[in-house]
């Protein structure tokens, strides 16, 4: 599945409301990346080129440009070359970027360094990705072929705007069609968790888990994974970035599994935590409860005007107040003094969330100190976590080695937040059931 050509429409049609006559904006598409000799890394589009174009083609570049009546959209494309095609697969060439892509013209890439100085000639505004230094050198070479004929009545464009300052801002609000996108990203994501939930007995290895999954993900047609799957048994889970993924599960381990599948261009991330034996332990059970808790609070102040720092700050007081349940931080401290002295950092190191939307850290601003105001079309992360590594002398010794994180994605609207990875067992008792249910049959 793919994002819709309409969508892509639509898409430069609220970026064409924002800008002003005389503006150009260029948008390079992803490059094909080597990984040894001469294989290639499997190919993935550069977010922003796709969401204005849904061009599913490399080392193409997109342009917009607003005159006074009229906004042309122009896409530079591999040509037509039946040799490369048998080896690399069908191209659109130039008459299918009109046709298929909506294109108001088209041209082959290789007249690019023709073609673009008469475009930036005469342009007031240019817009274009200032922090891919490949594109910037070649970008520097168009304008200094404008700035060579000035004498002969060129005009350089006097002002040069990061693409991403405008762009991003637009991809932070995600429209309905979005929202449905990335919902079945996460419904998607959400039934390959149920299927590891179901099949990851004891004696099985993180790697077969991780398998499933990104099987899962491809069979119900998701491309593929938004970031290499987290599969953590144990104390595993108290490695935040663990990617090994390479360890036999025993009785009584937790499986921590930090895994989301890219839809149609757009990310889901989900983790959840589940004992391998179908039963959690009273003190696993305990540290899952605390953590599902300060989950639910949060993800219920997903409201508009909300910011990532209140929601940080009330994931930290709410983990403390657990912390102290279980024995990890002084009882006796009063909430604000324990604040004051980021006592959850032994066992709660990362933030509350971010942005998801194409990116599974999606652009957009967050503000100074992540105070931005969360507005209806926003989507976030809501996903606290304990974590308790063996060597933890300080904690109670029944907790060691305890990992726990719950992570859904949530969509701020004008009214209760919705979440887009409903539909896995989140409580004990649903989890318990549900461990039953599917593994006896
Ligand atoms: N899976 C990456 C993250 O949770 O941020
Ligand atoms: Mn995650
Ligand atoms: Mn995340």
């Amino acid at each position: 599945m793919y994002l819709s050509t309409e969508a892509a429409q639509r898409h430069r049609a609220r970026l064409a409301n924002t800008l002003q006559t005389g503006d150009l904006v260029i948008i390079p598409a992803a490059r094909l990346t080597t990984r040894n000799n001469d294989v290639h890394h499997r190919f993935r589009q550069d977010s922003d080129f796709y969401y204005l174009t849904a061009f599913p083609e490399p080392d193409a570049v997109a342009v917009i440009k607003k005159q006074k009546t009229t906004t042309t959209y122009i896409l530079f494309v591999l040509p037509k070359n039946p040799e490369r095609e048998v080896w690399d697969g069908y191209r659109c060439g130039t008459e299918g970027a009109v046709t298929e892509f909506d294109a108001d013209k088209a041209y082959s890439v290789d007249e690019l360094d023709e073609i673009m100085p008469n475009l930036i000639d005469g342009s007031t505004r240019v817009i274009y990705p200032m922090s891919d230094s490949s594109f910037d050198q070649r970008f520097s070479s168009w304008r200094k072929a404008v700035l060579a004929k000035v004498r002969l009545g060129a005009q350089c464009p006097a002002t040069f705007i990061n693409l991403g300052s405008i762009i991003h801002e637009q991809r932070l609000i995600k429209d309905d069609y979005e929202l449905d996108l990335m919902e079945r990203a996460g419904q998607i994501s959400v039934a390959a968790h149920r299927a590891a939930m179901t099949a990851g007995k004891p004696g099985c290895s993180e790697h077969e888990l991780e398998g499933l999954i990104e099987g899962e993900f491809r069979k119900a047609g998701a491309q593929r994974f938004a970031y290499p799957s987290i599969v953590a048994a144990g104390s595993n889970g108290c490695v935040l970035h663990y990617h090994d993924n390479d360890t036999r599960i025993e009785n009584g381990d937790l499986l921590l599994i930090d895994a989301g599948c890219e839809y149609a261009g757009y990310a889901s991330d989900i983790t959840v935590t589940w004992p391998a034996s179908g039963r959690f332990s009273d003190p696993q059970q305990r540290v899952y409860e605390a953590v599902l808790r300060v989950q639910q609070e949060v993800v219920d102040a997903v409201r508009p005007g909300a910011t990532f720092n209140q929601l940080n700050t009330m994931a930290c007081r709410g983990l403390l107040r657990e912390m102290q349940e279980l024995g990890l931080v002084d009882a006796h401290a009063s909430i604000d003094e324990l604040m004051e002295k980021q006592a959850y950092k032994p066992y709660y190191m990362h933030s509350i969330g971010h942005w998801i939307g194409m990116d599974v850290h999606d652009v957009g601003s967050y503000g100074t100190e992540r105070k931005r105001p969360f507005e209806p079309g926003m989507v976030v992360t809501i996903e606290p976590g304990l974590y308790i590594p063996l060597d933890a002398d300080d904690a109670p010794a029944e907790l060691r080695g305890i990992a726990v994180r719950i992570e859904d994605d949530i969509a701020v609207t004008d009214h209760a937040p919705r979440n887009l990875t409903y539909g896995l067992p989140r409580s004990v008792d649903e989890i318990h059931r549900f461990m039953d249910e599917t593994r006896a049959s």
